[in-house]
């Protein structure tokens, strides 16, 4: 049964770390770095013909890494986020740079769609941490948010990932980190369930006057179970790429990359 995992991107104190990751230019924590969100950002402009009045909607847009760029292009875009810190941010950011972004600070599973957009993006392998539930409710969001002929680029976690990870149990003593500012005691403990290629980090904080339980459930696909969840929910995969920059598939990557259309509608050179 998966914990929700809403606590670390709105805890107040540790929303306020993971932001720091987010605009730390120089790691592939929370967002990716600098150079290659800039390599994808590239990608996706040439793959989906971004131009002037073109519309794009980014699930978990996160501090506007990734809208900002878009909007720069002359797209009409929407970011919704739930981390109050990061959609400020985000916000705050572009009033200084003149740039009209719709951003909601909500849920995206609550997120009801009522225009469609050319291009739905979630990035960083979000939907990995969702429940099958939660995924399918997800999949359907993002049906109904784009146009009949536009198109879903996401990515996600591959089974390769998964063959990676160990299981095994840590601790650690800090004094003011990543997930306190004051004394605190940190249990970390990583399981596999290979029935469905699911793992866990569950991490215990324990402090004077407060434990905190953080649960980071990862899925990881296969290609043809990622296909049959698109399937399932009336879209395919067009395309499959190794990550969001479009580097070719590689069976042995990490990370797989998915233009998803609605089903039966796809044509290749479709806005291109
Ligand atoms: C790993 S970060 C990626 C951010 C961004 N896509 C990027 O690559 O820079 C995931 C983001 O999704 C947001 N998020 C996760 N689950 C969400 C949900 N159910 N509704 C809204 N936002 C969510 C988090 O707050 C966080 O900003």
């Amino acid at each position: 049964m998966y914990e929700w995992h809403k606590q670390i991107w709105n805890d107040p104190y540790i929303s306020r770390q993971m932001l720091k990751y987010h605009l730390n230019p120089s790691v592939d924590l929370a967002s990716r770095k600098t150079d290659f969100i800039e390599a994808s950002v590239n990608y996706i402009r040439e793959r989906f013909n971004l131009r002037e009045g073109k519309t794009v909607i980014d699930f978990g847009c996160g501090p506007g890494l990734y809208t900002t760029s878009l909007a720069r292009l002359g797209c009409k875009v929407r970011g919704l986020d739930f981390s109050a810190n990061s959609i400020d941010y985000a916000k705050t950011q572009a009033a200084r740079l003149g740039l009209d972004i719709d951003y909601l600070h909500l849920n995206y599973l609550d997120y009801q769609a009522k225009e469609a957009f050319d291009l739905v993006t979630i990035i960083f392998c979000d939907y990995c941490v969702l429940s099958d539930e939660q995924r399918k409710k997800l999949l359907n969001i993002m049906k109904d948010s784009i146009k009949d002929d536009g198109y879903i680029f996401m990515d996600v976690c591959s089974e390769q990932m998964y063959e990676k990870i160990e299981e095994g149990t840590a601790f650690e003593i800090a004094d003011n980190g990543f997930w306190s500012a004051q004394r605190h005691y940190i249990f970390k403990a990583t399981f596999k369930y290979d029935i469905n290629n699911v793992s866990l980090e569950k991490y215990t904080i324990v402090e004077k006057n407060r434990n905190i339980e953080i649960f980071n459930w990862l899925k990881h696909f296969t290609i043809a179970e990622l296909s049959n969840e698109f399937e399932e929910n009336g879209l395919e995969i067009v395309e499959v790429y190794s990550d969001v920059r479009g580097t070719p598939y590689d069976t042995a990557s990490e990370i797989i990359a998915v233009v998803v259309a609605k089903k039966g509608i796809a044509g290749d050179s479709k806005n291109r």
